[in-house]
């Protein structure tokens, strides 16, 4: 069964359950962890029910109920055991469109019963469409374990301060943002600790300091967003994610990563994609200052690093420029994210004492000549050489390095999607990358790493390295 999680009200009619038995009594029991009363539709009930009669949580109706019993109902659980009669009850409760489950006949129902982590007025509900409910009970301990017991208190207060932040904050962002202040700060560690007047005490003095504040100004985050993996985010960038109202993002950003932005988030692709042009980076500076200007928090997303090859420098000066505030989040950059999946340290006492991250191409996009490095210094060994946007490039680039000095057969690792699934890694010497650059058939986006370094992947990986000895051979 394809599901959707929705929370249903029980504050009009109850929930009905037919059956007088002992799995109606543990439906019953279920729902009135959340329903204030329950009907149960049945003639004799064993005594559980009967305790919760008398208790006043249960009212029985007549057995085998109609029409006019099932219509109306926020749901109904068929759990009389009979299977011509829950047969019957979920068709009527079917052809009315009221929700029903009959417990293990999923061809019987229209919705599944979640497993529930309850905090009272948070409450969390996890579905497998029927999958595994072992999987399910196993996520609900793991919550339940993580979320805090005093949860539902910290609702309550949200509750509480709802109306005077209402009155005090305009709604949209400013209220928003000032939400989010208090959910990650003081009043709510107060809260969760049980200092209940102090953190109502911050609230309080929040609002005052936040209905003073002159109108809330934007701002820009450059936002790393690592090599792919979304694992590979750092807590700031999903938190920053998460605060975002508009999110401009490069084509480089892996699947994944966009997920953690808010629902109502504005996603705007401005990276080159396919058969696209990307937006020009006058345009992206003028959007940018734009959308801050007029106090939105502004996510710019850059794959990999924002510092490393990604133009991140530009945006930076042209929002100074317009008095912007900026803050920047780190990434991992895609070279440091190839070294690690490969487990090659870029630096190595005995063979890389340096580091050196160099462009594939001029900034026109014709092939790099260099000019500003020395490479004779470099060729001497005890260094490494990361080099991005160098797929077209890579033989011009290795035949450069020969031509400086660098020993023919100075081994280069090539890494394609590095920390995705398509991740491919392919191994040959700086003369073999020379001759035939086509063998290696690169894809981008691919980071070279030229060095001592390549050479010293653990056997573990080789197998998963193509030499180019074996595509000669092929
Ligand atoms: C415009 S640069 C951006 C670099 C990015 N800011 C970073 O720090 O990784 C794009 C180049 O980064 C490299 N690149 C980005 N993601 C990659 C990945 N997952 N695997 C290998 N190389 C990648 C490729 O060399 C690609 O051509």
């Amino acid at each position: 069964m394809r599901t959707f999680p929705i929370l249903v009200s029980f504050d009009g009619k109850p929930p009905l359950v037919t059956g007088g038995g002992e799995l109606a009594a543990v439906k019953a029991r279920l729902l009135l962890k959340r329903a204030p009363t329950v009907d149960i539709a049945a003639d004799r009930v064993v005594p559980e029910i009967a305790a919760l009669v008398e208790a006043g949580q249960v009212s029985l109706i007549r057995a085998r109920p109609g029409i006019d019993q099932l219509r109306g109902r926020p749901l109904v659980i068929a759990a009389t055991e009979d299977d011509e009669e829950d047969s019957r009850v979920s068709a009527i409760a079917r052809a009315l469109g009221v929700p029903v489950n009959v417990p293990d006949r999923p061809e019987l129902c229209t919705f599944a019963l979640p497993a529930i982590v309850d905090r009272g007025e948070v409450i969390v509900a996890i579905g497998t469409s029927g999958a595994s409910p072992v999987l399910a009970q196993r996520l609900r301990a793991w919550l339940e374990q993580e979320l805090h017991p005093r949860l539902d208190a910290l609702a309550k207060l949200a509750a509480e301060f709802r109306g005077p932040v209402a009155e005090r904050l305009p709604s949209g962002p400013p209220r928003r943002k000032f939400w989010e202040a208090v959910f990650e700060g003081a009043a709510a560690e107060a809260m969760l600790e049980g200092d209940e007047d102090r953190a109502r005490a911050l609230i309080g003095a929040a609002i005052e300091a936040a209905a003073a504040r002159p109108e809330a100004r934007g701002r820009v985050l450059l936002v790393g967003a690592g090599p792919g993996d979304p694992e590979l985010l750092t807590m700031k960038a999903v938190r920053a994610l998460k605060a975002a109202d508009v999110i401009l993002y490069d084509r480089l950003v892996g699947e994944g990563v966009l997920d953690h932005a808010r629902r109502e988030a504005e996603l705007i692709p401005v990276g080159k994609a396919k058969g696209a042009h990307s937006v020009p980076q006058e345009e992206i500076n003028a959007l940018l200052i734009a959308r801050a200007k007029a106090g939105q928090t502004v996510v710019r997303l850059k794959g990999g690093d924002p510092f490393i090859f990604g133009r991140g420098g530009e945006e930076l000066d042209a929002l100074r420029a317009a008095g912007i505030s900026i803050e920047i989040v780190p990434g991992v950059t895609a070279g440091i994210a190839a070294a690690a999946s490969l487990q090659i340290p870029l630096t190595h006492r005995d063979v890389s004492h340096t580091v050196t991250f160099l462009s594939g191409h001029e900034a026109g996009g014709e092939e790099p000549s260099f000019e500003h490095l020395d490479l004779a210094a470099l060729a001497s060994g005890k260094n490494t050489l990361l080099v991005y946007m160098g797929v077209t490039t890579a033989g011009h680039i290795a035949a450069k390095l020969i031509a400086s000095g660098f020993r023919p057969d100075l081994p280069v690792l090539a890494v394609e999607n590095a920390s995705c699934e398509d991740e491919r890694r392919v191994l040959a010497t700086i003369a073999e990358l020379a001759a035939h650059p086509e063998r290696l058939a690169l894809k981008s986006p691919a980071v070279l790493i030229f060095g001592e370094v390549a050479g010293l992947p653990t056997s573990g990986l080789v197998e998963d390295i193509l030499a180019l000895e074996e595509l000669k051979r092929a």
